[in-house]
């Protein structure tokens, strides 16, 4: 199943963009497998990041897939944008448009992976009618606009169900969890049922985010095998 192999998702959130493309190189030669990159639009989060001009120079350092995390409201005004500029998968937050539906064919009618996101208050029943369009979930374990937050438990039981209702339904879509996640918490979070794992400042805050990519990969799929 596509689902069954982990993704360390490295977040250039907490890059130095300064030197944004040896960042990357550095954890692509470390094994990652998919570059997450955080757009905010301080009106869905109380931040601004970056966006598309980044994204178009990103996608010529890297030959990883680019996970593009939309934390914009109505994100359906610039899905095409981002697709153009080179996002591989786009989320999109549940809570930020009222047409999700829409919102997701549209992100495969452009070439895309679909991604439905939910924050910590958003329960997993919320998404039910849409998971037959989309090929991620991504499970907030923060509450999104900041790297280097503490996790929040109740991820876990949202991966449990998500999983449970991925075999219910015979879907295979990937779930994801983004926000506090480290070398203390990757290993139950990947018993959970969690396949891909954003991480920003437990790599890029480290004095090694070679060693730090290549241990949460080891982990996770140590975890996996063991639950197997
Ligand atoms: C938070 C972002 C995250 C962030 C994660 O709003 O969506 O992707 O970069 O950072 P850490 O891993 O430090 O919590
Ligand atoms: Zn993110």
């Amino acid at each position: 199943m596509s689902y069954a192999r982990i993704e360390i998702a490295p977040s250039i959130l907490s890059s130095d963009f300064t030197k944004l493309g040896d960042e990357v190189r550095l954890v692509e030669d470390a094994g990652a497998d998919v570059i997450h990159f955080d757009v905010m639009d301080g009106q869905f989060v109380p931040n601004i990041s970056i966006g598309i001009p980044v994204l178009e120079s990103l996608r010529k350092a890297t030959k990883l897939p680019l996970d593009v995390h939309l934390m914009i409201d109505r994100p359906e005004r610039y899905i095409g944008d981002f697709v153009k500029a080179g996002a591989t998968r786009v989320l999109i937050h549940q809570e930020a448009t009222v047409h999700l539906d829409r919102a997701l064919v549209m992100i495969r009618e452009h070439g895309a992976e679909a991604g439905a996101v939910i924050n910590p208050a958003t329960p997993v029943v919320m998404l039910s009618d849409v998971l037959d369009k989309v090929d991620t979930v991504l499970v907030m374990s923060v509450n999104p606009g900041f790297g280097g937050q503490k996790f929040i438990v109740n991820a876990y039981e949202k991966i449990r169900q998500l999983n449970q209702m991925r075999a219910r339904y015979n879907a295979s879509f990937r779930i994801e969890v983004d926000g506090g996640v480290d070398s203390e918490n990757i290993e139950a979070l990947a018993q959970a049922g969690g396949n891909t794992f954003v991480a920003g400042s437990s790599i890029f805050r480290t004095a090694d985010p070679a060693g730090a990519t290549r241990q949460l990969k080891k982990l996770a799929t140590l975890a996996l095998s063991q639950k197997a």
